[in-house]
């Protein structure tokens, strides 16, 4: 139905299980999920764990900010809970649980660096990319990677370690610079991750006009998507993906 398009599920299944949680991760197994995005940031003493927020409070049972926090700290914290009972006890992954799990299943990554926040940041973004590269590297090579982030010194410095990767430079849609292209090569990026409102044709047209790969986010209408596919965009991310791409078997 999207032949040649990516759909890319969006921190998981996010309508049918928590965000960024194995067990999410897991249930995209059952459908026909090829590429999924997740959130990757450092705690205080350079573990890598995957959440979106700097903040531990809206996804677990815990509260503070994860780069100020040790491992040892959050690593019981329940990210389930809120959800639903089935997720009680849904652990925080780690960058090492995504690279087993890509490893079995084979469904494409799209990992995103987080800006590290906090007085120890710069140190911790050193330490963010070389781990973060360890970690891919360990990856098969059947598995496509995209390495994407807001933060353009993040992915810039992990450009520079790993540039046999492929890079995605995020904007909001506000801050699509008249000055994107240039912004866009510094951080070594092919592709941009563009949202979708107020996102044009025009707008498009010109990026893929200038050779970059285009991804929108977040794209849960099944009409926006179709017309943003018929503009030439490449993939979009969906927080339904089981929509989507239906479930196996069937
Ligand atoms: O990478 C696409 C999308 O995830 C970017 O926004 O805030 O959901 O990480 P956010
Ligand atoms: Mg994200």
């Amino acid at each position: 139905m999207h032949k040649g398009k990516k759909i890319i599920a969006h921190r998981g299944l996010p309508v049918l299980a928590p965000e960024n949680t194995m067990g999410g991760f897991k249930l995209m197994e059952k459908y026909n999920v090829d590429w999924f995005e997740t959130d990757v940031t450092s705690t205080s003493d350079g573990e890598l764990v995957i959440i979106h927020d700097d903040y531990l409070d809206r996804t677990t049972n815990k509260s503070g900010e994860v780069s100020r926090m040790n491992y040892s700290e959050i690593e019981d914290a329940d990210t389930g809970f809120w959800f639903s009972s089935k997720y009680d006890g849904e652990k925080l992954p780690t960058m090492r649980d995504i690279v087993d799990f890509v490893n079995e299943t084979k469904i494409n990554l799209n990992i995103e660096l987080k800006g590290i926040t906090g007085p120890e940041g710069n140190k911790l973004a050193d330490g963010l990319v070389y781990k973060l590269k360890d970690l891919l590297d360990q990856i098969d090579p059947s598995v496509e990677i995209i390495i994407s982030s807001f933060n353009s010194i993040m992915l810039a410095k992990m450009h520079n370690i790993a540039p046999e990767y492929e890079y995605a430079i995020l904007f909001e849609q506000h801050t699509l610079y008249p000055d994107w292209q240039l912004i866009a090569d510094a951080c070594g990026a092919k592709t941009v991750h563009l949202e979708s409102e107020r996102l044009t044709y025009d707008m498009i047209s010109e990026i893929k006009k200038r050779g970059y790969n285009v991804n929108v986010w977040t794209v849960n209408d099944h009409g926006r998507a179709n017309e943003l596919f018929n503009w030439g965009v490449d993939g979009i991310f969906t927080d339904v993906a089981d929509t989507f791409v239906g479930e196996k078997g069937e």
